[in-house]
């Protein structure tokens, strides 16, 4: 009897919590559905994009891979990045001709493959990719392609774990001792200026130049624009160097040292 009396005044407000929580757990339920939904197709998408190039490309030739590719993307819906913001990709990896390379985000190898043709004998590829499916099927794309394992390294994980990992990876050497001339970002948007900032402070990129690319795939634009407005706060060390509505170049340079390449 006395648990009824003490209840009473406290039945509205336990309405409102489980009202509330009603809210939160059908909004969570729907996130997690939505996450599901997206995941469940990323790796239907991966798993028959990879099974076209592989069977339809010429191996052992990383144009045909390409091509395949782009055959692939022109009849289905595809997880790579477009052709066009491709052609800007490989616009900046012509202009900067970087030795060290490293990756976010793999999807379906496609922009792997578009990096390592495009990198001197001896450039080097990391690529990260949090998915293992992904990670195994898009190295098995490079591998088609033509390139060996001395030329790339895959990395299973997030990029978050992985950055403080990264530095054995890089190539000894004069040049490419130094650190990453170049940074491509395609993976999850939130984890850009906190990945970018993390290779900083873990001195990976090149003290004298690192171009970064991020990657916008569907990113509202206020978003974009918070990420940007973040690195204009950091211009002793960041300059924007073009903002396209696929992708935007930034570049980094810590030192006094050369001149802008
Ligand atoms: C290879 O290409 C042909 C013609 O475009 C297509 O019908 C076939 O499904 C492809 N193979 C795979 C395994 O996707």
């Amino acid at each position: 009897m006395w648990l009824v009396v003490v209840s009473v005044p406290l039945l509205p407000a336990l309405l409102m919590v489980s009202s509330r929580f009603r809210v939160k757990v059908s909004t969570l339920c729907h996130q997690a559905a939505a996450w599901a939904l997206r995941l469940l197709r990323g790796k239907v998408c991966v798993r028959s994009t990879h099974a076209f190039v592989f069977s339809n490309c010429t191996h052992g030739k990383a144009d045909s891979v390409m091509e395949t590719f782009e055959l692939y993307a022109d009849t289905n819906p595809s997880l790579c990045i477009s052709p066009p913001t491709g052609e800007a990709v490989a616009e900046v990896v012509r202009r900067v001709s970087p030795y060290q390379v490293l990756e976010f985000g793999m999807h379906c190898g496609y922009s792997s493959v578009l990096l390592l043709r495009l990198l001197p004998p001896a450039g080097r590829l990391i690529t990260v990719e949090l998915d293992p499916l992904t990670a195994e099927l898009g190295e098995e794309v490079i591998l088609v392609a033509g390139f060996k394992h001395t030329q790339f390294q895959v990395l299973t994980s997030s990029s978050a774990d992985a950055i403080p990992t990264l530095r054995p990876f890089l190539e000894p050497g004069e040049r490419t001792s130094e650190g990453l001339d170049l940074v491509l970002m395609d993976h999850d948007p939130q984890q850009y200026l906190s990945d970018l900032l993390a290779l900083e402070r873990e001195a990976l990129l090149r003290p004298s130049g690192c171009s970064v690319l991020l990657i916008h795939r569907n990113q509202r634009a206020e978003d974009v624009r918070g990420i940007l407005d973040q690195i204009r706060t950091r211009a002793d060390r960041y300059c924007i160097k073009s903002e396209l509505q696929c992708m935007t170049e930034l570049f980094y340079r810590k030192g006094n040292t050369r001149t802008d390449r």
